[in-house]
């Protein structure tokens, strides 16, 4: 006997059964509905979930490491008999003063801080330079002062740099400057300021934010473990025949659902890598192609930078470009084994050059990171810059014959509390053990 007519006269019986089943049939269809759906979703744009919340736990650098940024700039200053720091709106204002957004123009908008003594103690004052104008825009900035913030407002026929000495002590103190300020700011600021000269910021001021605080490495490892599991993920969802810009805008949309800004990668296939900064040509991926992916994201403003050159379960990479893969591997390896406090940063290249001894290893084995993608100090055969606890890195060897192959391979690394040179992606296994184990 067939079940379905075992239930039916319980059915005919009882019209609110029947209801109720159908509700339930309703129901199942729709679940199974919408699995499918999601399942397709998924398809063009899974992320699994326990990666796209792998930072979710960190949140911004705190009041109360802003106060202290300040306060060690302020130490500094005095002890370098200047007067003031100042910066316009950009990385260094992030660092300083938790603020970068706002647009550049021909009207200088300022974060200056000064330092002020009260008995043995150096205390940093944070003011604002800003067009009157603007002033109650700029009174929304999101600035981290535990002081209230002062602003200097300039009405549109006045000198602003005039504006921004007159806080400034009579002293024969230097101003120093962010090294991103524009000339004619310079300019102006040096005229205003008789008193003293008006230069770029020293390597004294410069390393109080290259060396990276334990805050600021927790957020940088997390960003960074966070775009190699993505690569990884979208790896996966590769296809033979997958074009540049679908496998570009895979991971852009993986880097946006997890809340990622910034998010972005060159994704170049074959030959196109061979251009170390290629624009690509939109080819498709082919059975003997490497896959590079060059990949950038940032998490309460600290930046990722993590290259992988992958391959397909069934690809067929020639054993040529298989020799290229591993001995760039290679020389990531010798050159954070030579990273260490106290090394010079061009000893770092060298080490690199020297197991990857190839002409086809064009560029600078790496640059420094954090608030900005690129930053000082940077590793090059001329960098003289001495390796400190904090420093943070990229180390991406690579080789490129142009209109053949291109291979490289990015990690950053940070100088740790004990010395040692540690990958930021360590905590997801650091550096790709094979084409296919990215
Ligand atoms: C820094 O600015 C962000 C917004 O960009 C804000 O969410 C955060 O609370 C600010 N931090 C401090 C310490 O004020
Ligand atoms: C700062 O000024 C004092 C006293 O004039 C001087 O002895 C010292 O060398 C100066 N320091 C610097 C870094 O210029
Ligand atoms: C330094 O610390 C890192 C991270 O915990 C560890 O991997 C490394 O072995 C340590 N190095 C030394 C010399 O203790």
């Amino acid at each position: 006997m067939d079940k379905g007519i075992v239930w039916e006269p319980s059915l005919r019986k009882n019209p609110n059964i029947s209801r109720s089943r159908l509700a339930t049939l309703f129901v199942t269809g729709a679940c199974i509905a919408l699995f499918y759906y999601l399942k397709a979703g998924f398809a063009n744009n899974y992320v699994a979930p326990l990666i796209s919340q792998h930072c979710e736990h960190l949140g911004p650098i705190s009041a109360a490491e802003f106060q202290a940024r300040q306060n060690s700039l302020a130490k500094t200053l005095v002890k370098l008999n200047a007067s003031a720091y100042i910066a316009e709106p950009g990385p260094s204002s992030l660092f300083y003063g938790n603020f970068s957004n706002w647009g550049l123009s021909e009207r200088p908008l300022l974060l200056i801080i000064t330092p002020q003594l009260t008995g043995d103690n150096i205390e940093a004052k944070v003011s604002i330079l800003t067009p009157a104008f603007e002033a109650p825009r700029a009174k929304m900035l999101p600035i981290s002062s535990t002081k209230a913030v002062t602003f200097i407002e300039w009405a549109e026929e006045a000198n602003p740099y005039e504006h921004a000495v007159s806080i400034l002590s009579e002293s024969q103190g230097s101003v120093f400057v962010d090294g991103h300020m524009r000339n004619f700011i310079v300019d102006g600021l040096q005229a205003a300021h008789p008193y003293g000269a008006v230069s770029s910021a020293p390597y004294e001021i410069k390393r109080l934010r290259e060396r990276k605080s334990p805050a600021e490495i927790e957020l940088m490892k997390c960003v960074n473990e966070a775009t190699i599991l993505f690569i990884r993920a979208v790896r996966k969802r590769l296809y033979f025949g997958i074009r540049e810009s679908e496998a570009r805008a895979m991971m852009q949309a993986t880097f946006a659902s997890a809340g990622l800004k910034d998010g972005g990668c060159l994704v170049l296939f074959g030959e196109n890598a061979g251009l170390p900064h290629g624009a690509g040509t939109d080819r498709a991926l082919g059975v003997h192609d490497f896959a590079l992916f060059d990949c950038v994201a940032s998490l309460h403003g600290y930046k990722s930078d993590v290259t992988r050159t992958v391959a397909l379960p069934g690809s067929k990479i020639p054993a040529e470009h298989l020799k290229i893969w591993h001995d760039v591997r290679a020389a990531q390896t010798a050159a954070v084994g030579a990273a260490h406090e106290g090394v010079i940063a061009a000893e770092v290249d060298k080490a690199a050059r020297a197991s990857l001894n190839s002409e086809y290893f064009t560029h600078r084995l790496g640059h420094g990171i954090g608030l900005e993608v690129h930053e000082d100090p940077y590793l090059n055969g001329g960098s003289k810059t001495i390796l400190e606890t904090g420093h943070a890195f990229s180390n991406e060897p690579g080789i490129y014959q142009v209109g053949k192959v291109g291979v490289r391979l990015e990690d950053c690394f940070y100088v740790h509390e004990n010395g040692s040179a540690v990958f930021l992606t360590a905590g997801v296994g650091g550096q790709a053990k094979s084409p296919w184990s990215p």
